[in-house]
């Protein structure tokens, strides 16, 4: 599964052309450089983002583009076959059902990237603030596609889940970040790293702080995300 899911990562990304005009770069670092109207369109489509540092001052591209793309997202699992038969699998429904979540729903997809020596940060979030339900029912399933380690950008997650700190909320054409608590984000000895191999599935919650650091190292670190929520929860 993990050998079928990177060659269709890389097909995607050998299939998807772009102009100058619509490159978008996805950034959780810097939400102004973040290319808010194609991340909305995304939501419905399988759209190619840019790592933030893959182009030069004059805006070409530094690295070929198999190295330049951050994430492809948002309905790979509505919208390519190949995605979709994996994300469907009932294996994933039955943890849904063990963990709880009633009528589970499959909400957004992505693959991510995290290239070699560019790959971008993930800023400290919570899943839960992009996707709004009420009661709160995101869950985050996270499959690493290559090893994950310390090096090349690992998941970091806390030791505790605390409550929701912000919300993400559609404003006209773009998004803004509504704080919502005012509760810090984890340091020290309140996060820990989870290093994992290639084919470890990682479930969390939506309220679960996370983050992972810029791949600096040689190595490129591919995951496959879903997220979940219940059927049974309100729908912002
Ligand atoms: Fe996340």
């Amino acid at each position: 599964a993990v050998d079928a899911l990177k060659r269709r990562a890389g097909e995607i990304v050998d299939a998807f052309e772009s102009g100058p005009e619509e490159r978008a770069v996805f950034s959780s670092r810097d939400r102004a450089q973040l290319s808010q109207h194609a991340l909305a369109e995304s939501a419905g489509e399988v759209r190619c983002f840019f790592e933030e540092e893959a182009f030069d001052g004059d805006g070409r591209l530094v690295v070929d583009k198999a190295h330049a793309i951050n994430k492809i997202g948002h309905a790979l699992h509505d919208r390519d076959a190949a995605l979709e038969s994996y994300s469907r699998d009932p294996r994933l429904a039955a943890i849904a059902a063990e963990l709880g979540v009633a009528d589970p729903l499959l909400m957004q997809s992505m693959l991510i990237f995290k290239q070699p020596r560019i790959g971008g940060e993930v800023v400290w979030h919570q899943d839960a603030s992009f996707l709004i339900t009420e009661p709160q029912s995101v869950v985050g399933f996270w499959w690493a596609l290559e090893d994950a380690t310390v090096d090349n950008g690992c998941l970091w997650v806390a030791t505790q889940r605390g409550p929701l700190r912000e919300r993400y909320v559609r404003r006209g054409e773009g998004f803004v970040t509504e704080p919502l608590d005012a509760t810090p984000w984890p340091s020290g000895s309140d996060i820990r790293p989870r290093e994992v191999e290639a084919g470890t599935l990682i479930v969390f919650d939506g309220l679960l702080p996370h983050a992972s650091a810029p791949n600096r190292s040689a190595k490129s670190r591919l995951a496959y995300s879903l997220h979940i929520t219940s059927g049974r929860a309100a729908w912002s």
